[in-house]
């Protein structure tokens, strides 16, 4: 369980450690203002992708599926590519994403 963190004064707040995003391939934090989900970028390891992984379908929790390079939902099985957007129903509406970036060992987020 991680520590609720700050909002900075630049809207950025840390989300988690690079350290554990390189050791579980995604970081998942509830103690933001909305919930997130940062992984790597598939198609650049150096960047962060971060997500609100609250399905718009029905709200369920989506899993980012790296053999799949999708984030999916268990509930009734929308898939979003890495940027949010829907690539299979029934959820109609992307997720919503976030600016990222990397400071020393951190990771941080803006809504
Ligand atoms: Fe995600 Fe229904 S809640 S597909």
């Amino acid at each position: 369980q991680s520590t609720t963190t700050p909002v900075r004064a630049d809207g950025f707040q840390v989300v988690g450690t690079v350290a554990d995003l390189d050791k579980n391939g995604q970081l998942l934090n509830d103690n933001t203002a909305g919930k997130v989900l940062a992984i790597k970028d598939p198609s650049n390891n150096t960047k962060v992708i971060a997500v609100n992984p609250t399905c718009t379908h029905k709200g369920c929790v989506v899993e980012w599926k790296q053999d799949q390079n999708a984030f999916v939902c268990p509930c009734h099985g929308s898939k979003f590519a890495s940027d949010g957007k829907v690539t299979n129903g029934p959820a109609d509406q992307p997720l919503a994403t976030y600016i990222t970036k990397v400071e020393g060992n951190e990771v941080l987020v803006k809504g």
